[in-house]
């Protein structure tokens, strides 16, 4: 059996990683050794069977007898981790959560359901590092993937409302804290028929606007507002989120030479752990919807393609109802008035699932054999 070892398995991801693993019975055929940067020493998580006490994280010996580390301890982490262990010579397989080693020409962005060929032949060259993808993109690519794999898309105009967990925890907290902050500033006029809904609304804005608004995080209001810019600026007026939709999806099919173009605006919006993409597509040739319907609905076990009426897309197309689900529903699709090759998608999923921990758990069956 591999000895796979786990650091930062207590995060966000980290845990939901670890929840799925408990419910696939992944940890019946590995076996786990959990690593810790505070608690050496200290008993180990409950998975199942008995497990050694944790490690410390940074013992490049104890690392080094692992044959896989799989990692959701984030980019500092590994920026101090990865090169030292690989110079002293470990092979093993490293499989990353944070987007350090992303581009390196070395490692692979794992999304199986869509590169499976690609990581196959990476695995039979001998690549060793394999990193999962920026949310939007990885959930992105669960929904059309269908139309890549036929080669159907000239470019792809994503504009997304991202939510709050991409942020973090604590960015997590703090919009409910701004909700809470809302909701207490208008206090029982809400619920008064007779208030006016224009002071109640000046309220909000003041709250919104005064200088007590819980915005440690954030640094502005989310709830009750929008952010159109995550991440730092790249060149040319990009953000870097909106910067990896292009390099990482070219990367995730192997397209780095003939590479799709993609480029859109990335915003964050108050929803808690599902994000949201609405995508602008232009195709090489007119293909009619329902042949698209097919193509996308067939892609992957997980996309569900959300007939392009009103109440199944307010229904099933929302971050409310994909949050703590596996499956990606794609709808909104139809020809735009721009003409017959251009076709608008609207899609969803859980930035935590799909997004996060699901394709390194998966990457992780791969190379346990
Ligand atoms: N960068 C993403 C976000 C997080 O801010 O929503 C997951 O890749």
């Amino acid at each position: 059996m591999k000895k796979v070892g786990f650091v930062g398995w207590r995060g966000m991801v980290g845990s939901v990683l670890m929840e799925r693993m408990r419910s696939e019975g992944d940890f019946g055929d590995i076996e786990p050794v959990f690593f810790s940067t505070s608690q050496t020493g200290q008993p180990g998580p409950d998975v199942g069977r008995a497990v050694p006490a944790l490690q410390d994280a940074h013992d490049m010996a104890a690392l080094s007898e692992m044959d896989a580390i799989v990692t959701c301890q984030g980019g500092d982490y590994t920026s101090a981790v990865y090169d030292p262990l690989r110079s002293a010579g470990w092979q093993g397989y490293w499989i990353d959560a944070a987007s350090t080693l992303r581009m390196k020409d070395h490692s692979v962005i794992v999304l199986d359901p869509v590169n499976a060929g690609v990581i196959r032949q990476a695995l039979a060259d001998g690549t060793r590092t394999f990193v999962g993808g920026n949310c939007t993109v990885s959930l992105m690519l669960m929904a059309i993937g269908g139309l890549v794999e036929h080669d159907l898309v000239e470019w792809i105009a994503p504009m997304t409302y991202q939510a709050a967990s991409g942020s973090g925890a604590q960015h997590m907290r703090e919009l409910l804290r701004q909700m809470g902050y809302l909701r207490d500033a208008v206090g029982e006029r809400l619920d008064d028929p007779a208030a006016a809904i224009l002071e109640i609304d000046r309220d909000v804005t003041a709250a919104l606007t005064g200088g007590d608004y819980p915005a440690e995080h954030f640094g502005v209001p989310l709830a009750g507002s929008l952010i159109p810019w995550i991440d730092k600026p790249v060149a040319g007026g990009q953000s870097r989120e909106e910067w990896k939709a292009g390099v990482e999806t070219n990367k995730i099919l192997g397209r780095q030479f003939d590479p799709i173009a993609i480029d859109g605006l990335c915003v964050r919006i108050g929803a808690m752990r599902s994000h949201a993409q609405a995508l602008t597509l232009k195709l090489k040739r007119d293909v009619p919807l329902d042949e698209i319907e097919a193509m996308l609905a067939a892609a992957n076990d997980w996309v569900r393609v959300v007939p392009n009426e009103p109440q199944p897309s307010q229904q099933q197309l929302t971050p409310a109802a994909v949050s703590g689900h596996m499956h990606v529903p794609v709808g909104r699709l139809r020809k735009l008035a721009m003409g017959d090759e251009y076709l608008s998608a609207f899609t969803v999923g859980d930035q935590l699932l799909w997004g996060a921990a699901e394709p390194l758990r998966r990457m992780l069956r791969l190379v346990i054999g």
